[in-house]
């Protein structure tokens, strides 16, 4: 019988359908992480494991490989694939699935959500009410940017920044622009996109000196890391926006904490940081114009049970047929 371990409880949907396929699963509890490889029952258990659903949080690298002889796939519960070293485990013929597409609504959706969250300091305001600091109706209190009208820089044109700029555009007329990016070969999805967004591909300095909101959904890789550095920070106006919705590597922190404290309306509103979890204590959190969510784009109840399906019957396929439905070696984008 092949063993399926799942590292932490996800929609049931997975479960059955791996065991209505004769599998057998056992789900991590809460306080072992794959990460914890010298852990006797984690290596008991890696030992025999002929597949994996593992996190975003799991990096199932060359020195976790070494646990896990019998291993044949490994399916992310994410569409994004950083935390997996791919060429350590194409070297070791173990097959890769993840979950694009059905996460694309809940994740854009999710931006929207941080966008207004930061331009009209919703926490914040909400807050005030839980610690007793609402008065009564503030003409000139908690006063920020409409989205109406407004230019966003989309940074990572894949399912997620199309189906953004679509609500920008049609929502809130918006006006999108975009970069090149090196790391992007496959440009299909772009050259795909309905021309009535009328998105504008500009040069890198006309993009960074021209934006009300800049939105971060690119897939994290050497070329994007610390994408926003200290330098392209310099380079956005002291107005705008930025969100970050892709990973929180794609923004050098110490550069941004410098940003946010030296510029004026300068926001940020992230659900992703480097690490995960921000310790409690971080200086960001003490600032007024940092937001801040524990990575929940893809937390809608329909996306998830749609990423557990498609892990269990990625490891359903690549058992049975060498190959996964969903494999990101090709599919590359957000
Ligand atoms: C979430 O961040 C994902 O990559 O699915």
């Amino acid at each position: 019988m092949h063993k399926v371990l799942i590292s932490k409880e996800i929609p049931a949907i997975a479960e059955n359908l791996l065991k209505s396929e004769g599998f057998e699963v056992v789900t991590l509890n809460s306080d072992v992480s794959l990460s914890l490889v010298n852990n006797s029952y984690l290596k008991k258990e890696l030992a025999n494991t002929d597949a994996i659903i593992s996190l975003l949080s799991d990096q199932i690298d060359q020195e976790f490989l070494k646990h896990t002889p019998k291993l044949k796939v490994v399916s992310n519960f994410a569409v994004g694939v950083n935390n997996l070293d791919l060429q350590s485990l194409k070297a070791k013929n173990i097959l890769v699935g993840h979950t694009p597409g059905v996460l694309t609504e809940a994740t854009a959706e999710l931006t929207l959500g941080l966008l207004l969250m930061t331009s009209r300091s919703l926490y914040r305001a909400s807050h005030d009410v839980y610690l007793g600091r609402w008065k009564g109706f503030e003409p000139m209190g908690h006063l920020g940017p409409s989205l109406f009208g407004k230019t966003f820089g989309i940074f990572g044109l894949g399912r997620i920044g199309i189906r953004l700029a679509e609500i920008l555009k049609f929502g809130f007329d918006g006006k999108i622009t975009t970069i090149k990016r090196n790391d992007q070969k496959d440009q299909s999805l772009l050259s795909s996109v309905n021309p009535k967004l009328e998105i504008v591909i500009k040069s890198e300095e006309d993009f960074l000196a021209n934006l009300d909101f800049l939105i971060l959904t690119a897939p994290l890789n050497e070329e994007t890391k610390h994408w926003l550095n200290k330098e392209r920070l310099k380079k956005l106006s002291k107005h705008t926006i930025v969100i970050n919705t892709g990973r929180g590597e794609l923004v050098d922190q110490d550069a941004l904490l410098e940003a946010l404290l030296n510029k004026d309306r300068f926001a940020y509103g992230t659900d992703v940081t480097t690490p995960e979890p921000l310790d409690p204590n971080h200086p960001l959190l003490k600032l007024p114009n940092f937001n801040v969510l524990p990575h929940i784009g893809s937390a809608s109840i329909e996306a998830r049970t749609k990423m557990a399906e498609i892990c269990a019957r990625n490891i359903i396929s690549g058992i049975k047929n060498q190959k996964v439905i969903h494999s990101p070696i090709k599919e590359q984008e957000l």
